[in-house]
Parts: C-alpha cells; sequence; structure tokens
C-alpha cells in the first residue's frame, strides 16, 4: 500500500461533447485523455482507482494496467458521488488522497509533484490547484473571505454575479486529508442548481470545520485546461501538439514548419531527423536517426529505421522500414510490410503484408500483397503480385536475385527460384524454377540455366 492514494473520476457521459463515445476516451494527440490524466502519474508512488460508469467497458479495456483497480458509479450524480464509491478505499488510507478529474489531458507530471510536496510540507487537510483565467466562465470560482482564507468554491450555475467575477478557478486538482474526506463523504448532500453532489463542497465543510485549505495556483493556466465541449478538446490538441513539437526539436530534431507538423505523444524520433510539413507521425511511430520524412507523409504506428528517405505523400501503417531506405514519392504500405535495408519503394507503389529482403527494388507502379521478396530483387514498373482469386488470398513467394520484367502478373499462390527472370509483359501462372527465365501469356519456359 502506498502512501498516496489517487482517485480519477472518468464516469461521467461527457453531455456537452454530444458523442455517443464517453467523453474521456476522447483522443488529444493520439491518445485518449484518460490516458493522458493517468500518465501523470508515471513516476509517482501511489495506489490509483479509477471511478467508471458510463461505457464502463470501453474504459476499462482503454486502461488496461494493472496498477489501477476500479470503482463503479452506476448513475452518475456528481463529482462527489463520484468519489464516494471509493469510500471504503479512502477510509482504510492513512496518506494523503490525491484526485483528479479524467477530462484534464494537459496536466503535467511534475506539476502533480509539486502539488503534493506542497500539501504534505504545509500539513494541509485540503490543497486545492487553482489558476487565475481571464475568463473563468465554466469553472467553479474560489471563494476567500476577508482574511484571504478558502471558504469555498462555487460552481458556475451557482454562482451570482458578483461570484462570477472572480478569477481564480477551481482545476479539479485536490489533496484531501483522507479522514477529511471521508467525513465529507458521509454528510454531503445535493442542495444546489444541478441537483447534484458536488465534490466541490468538501472545501466548505472543510472551512466550517475550521480545517486548514490552501491554494496552489499554477502559472500555466493552460495545464488545467478541463474538457467540455469539442472547442476544448482542438485547443488542447494544439497546445499538446505543441508541447510534443517542441520536445523534440530540444531533443534534435529538424521539423521545418512546426505549425503544420502533426506529431501524437508516443511517437519516438531520434536526433537529426528532418520532418517536413504536413506531415502526421501517429500512434507509435518511431524514427531512426538522420531520417527524412514528408512532406505530406502519414505515418502510423511505423517503424522506420535509420537514414531512410521518405519522400512526400508516402503513406505508411504498421510497418516496418530498414536502414538506408528510399520510400515514395507517393507510396502506400499497408499494415504488415517489413522492408529490408538498402531497398527502394518507389512512386506509385501499393504493398500489403508484404516482405521485401535487403538491398531490392520496386521502383514504380506496382501492387505488392501477401508477397515475400528476397535480396537483391529488381521489381519492374507495373508489376502486379495478383493475389486474390475472388474468394481467397494467396501468397508469392520471389525469391533471391529475382529480376521481375516490366508490367509482369504474378498470379498467386507462386514461387519464383532465385536467379530467375520473367520478360516484360509475362503472365506468370505457374511456379519458376531457379535461374529460369518465362515470357508470354501465360509465361512460358525461354530460357533455363545451362548447366
Ligand atoms: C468540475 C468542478 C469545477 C471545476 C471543473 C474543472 C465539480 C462540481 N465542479 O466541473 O469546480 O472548475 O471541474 O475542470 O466538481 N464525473 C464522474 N461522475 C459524475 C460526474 C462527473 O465521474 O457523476 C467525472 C467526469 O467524467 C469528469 C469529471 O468528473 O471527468 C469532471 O466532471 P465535469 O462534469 O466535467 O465537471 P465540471 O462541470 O467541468
Ligand atoms: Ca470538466
Amino acid at each position: 500500500m502506498s502512501d498516496l492514494l489517487t482517485i480519477i473520476l472518468a464516469a461521467g457521459k461527457g453531455t456537452r461533447m454530444h458523442s455517443d463515445r464517453i467523453k474521456v476516451l476522447h483522443k488529444v494527440a493520439g491518445k485518449s485523455m484518460l490516458k493522458h490524466v493517468i500518465s501523470t502519474l508515471d513516476n509517482l508512488e501511489t495506489d490509483i482507482i479509477c471511478v467508471v460508469g458510463h461505457q464502463k467497458d470501453e474504459v476499462k479495456d482503454e486502461i488496461n494496467d494493472s496498477r489501477i483497480k476500479f470503482a463503479v458509479q452506476s448513475e452518475q450524480l456528481g463529482t462527489g458521488h463520484a468519489v464516494k464509491q471509493a469510500e471504503e478505499s479512502i477510509r482504510k488510507h492513512s496518506g494523503p488522497v490525491l484526485v483528479l478529474y479524467g477530462d484534464t489531458p494537459l496536466l503535467r507530471t511534475e506539476t502533480v509533484q509539486r502539488f503534493i510536496e506542497k500539501h504534505k510540507k504545509n500539513a494541509s487537510n485540503l490543497t486545492i490547484m487553482t489558476a487565475e483565467l481571464d475568463d473563468p466562465t465554466g469553472y467553479g470560482r474560489i471563494v476567500k473571505n476577508s482574511s484571504n482564507l478558502v471558504e469555498s468554491v462555487i460552481e458556475e450555475d451557482d454562482a451570482d454575479l458578483k461570484t462570477k467575477e472572480i478569477k481564480e478557478i477551481n482545476s479539479g486538482v485536490y489533496c484531501f486529508e483522507s479522514g477529511l474526506l471521508s467525513n465529507f463523504l458521509k454528510n454531503m448532500n445535493n442542495n444546489n442548481a444541478q441537483g447534484e453532489y458536488y465534490l466541490t463542497d468538501a472545501v466548505k465543510y472543510a472551512s466550517k470545520k475550521r480545517k486548514k485549505i490552501e491554494t496552489y495556483m499554477i502559472k500555466d493556466s493552460e495545464e488545467i485546461l478541463g474538457i467540455n465541449t469539442r472547442y476544448h478538446l482542438a485547443s488542447a490538441e494544439k497546445i499538446l501538439r505543441k508541447r510534443t513539437i517542441e520536445k523534440h526539436m530540444d531533443q534534435g530534431v529538424t521539423i521545418i514548419d512546426p505549425e503544420n507538423t502533426y506529431i501524437d505523444s508516443e511517437v519516438r524520433i531520434e536526433k537529426d531527423v528532418i520532418i517536413y510539413p504536413f506531415t502526421y507521425l501517429e500512434g507509435f511511430t518511431k524514427i531512426g536517426q538522420n531520417s527524412i520524412i514528408g512532406p505530406h507523409s502519414r505515418l502510423v504506428s511505423a517503424e522506420i529505421g535509420k537514414n531512410v528517405e521518405l519522400l512526400s505523400h508516402s503513406i505508411i501503417i504498421e510497418s516496418s522500414v530498414d536502414d538506408n531506405t528510399k520510400v515514395g514519392p507517393f507510396a502506400y504500405l499497408r499494415p504488415g510490410c517489413r522492408i529490408g535495408s538498402g531497398c527502394k519503394v518507389g512512386d506509385f507503389v501499393e504493398m500489403k503484408k508484404a516482405v521485401v529482403g535487403n538491398a531490392s527494388k520496386v521502383p514504380h507502379l506496382s501492387y505488392v500483397g501477401d508477397a515475400e521478396i528476397g535480396e537483391r530483387c529488381n521489381i519492374g514498373a507495373g508489376t502486379i503480385f495478383a493475389n486474390y482469386d475472388g474468394k481467397n488470398k494467396h501468397k508469392t513467394k520471389v525469391n533471391d536475385d529475382v529480376f521481375i520484367g516490366s508490367n509482369s502478373v504474378l498470379v498467386a499462390p507462386l514461387n519464383i527460384g532465385s536467379g530467375a527472370k520473367t520478360g516484360a509483359g509475362s503472365v506468370v501462372t505457374k511456379d519458376v524454377e531457379a535461374e529460369t527465365t518465362v515470357i508470354g501469356v501465360p509465361a512460358h519456359i525461354y530460357k533455363k540455366k545451362e548447366d
């Protein structure tokens, strides 16, 4: 059992998103809001309980993390009611309890760490993370008394005009002394404009009990942006994208036009990579040192080696490209391709589940599906690997040092022996032996290896 217990609220539907998908599963920079929130706890020693409710199975599947336990809130009656679902664990816990909302994906790990340190150091009963906003609309306001002590948090819907003018807002990040939180949960009510059990009422409760309440105001108010609408989602996307791009530039990546480059949070890029504008690097993409990517390329969970040149308008999805290979322009690698080193996959080449051995070339205008190509092969322009007979998909194996003439059709299933050749325009329907040349439609032997 850790000294710290963290409760993440992720049960609410997110009505203001107008979506069939629960709010916390919407993605920001390629990763769900909830996963972003969980990542802020990465370096913290803490037990974690996530409160789920709406679409709870989908949320559990998304989290898929053995560190995290779940509490179920079957009816979404408010943030206080959500925390109450973890009441038993809170009661048993003696250290501080951190509460995070699942819709604040921009929070930084260091901020959360400093926040907890302050709470501990000052031996507070309750610490609230706050920020000062030019436009505080929609957030709960921090109300202080004449001695500048925090008295309550008033929600927008319950606020009078004077309260609405307060610029200091509640971020939804709290650190509680566990006993105080337990007592509040036993005593809370829903006498407010929304008829909900507000967690924010814990502040008034603590103040009445003369507990020590402190605020931790963060300067970078962007960090506590709570996502309630699609507009908020787009703002968060922009902020996170900028952060990610700056991180890569700090680590030695050249990004020609940061405003027009889109990199998901989990992407890894080694130094001296150059990324041209309008490039999208998504999912778990990795790029090795000195590679050049784009412009107008899209990589989805692609693994790119070192010194790779990915020319413009190329798309690589769930595939790998080894060192010193050139791809594109206008290449399309669909899932399951593995391209070796020193290869060329040229313009208007589409591949699917294709393995290409080192130093082989598919320079132009080809379709390569369900294929294994050996080393040092040359696949001529216009070659089609005909892998589909209308019912089933079949495989083609092309062994090392094969030369496929332009405009050949390789009708799978097929095996082409090493050193074999096909003449331009051949339609190859039968296996070809090693060192043999075939031509024609359907292809027949033109020349065999002389023994
Ligand atoms: C909340 C705060 C507000 C604060 C703002 C910061 C309350 C009453 N208000 O308002 O003071 O300024 O966050 O972003 O806490 N949730 C549940 N179960 C529920 C209701 C909500 O799990 O029954 C979860 C949601 O999934 C969400 C989080 O709690 O992740 C916050 O709920 P939301 O409705 O967005 O609260 P706000 O109105 O933004
Ligand atoms: Ca919110």
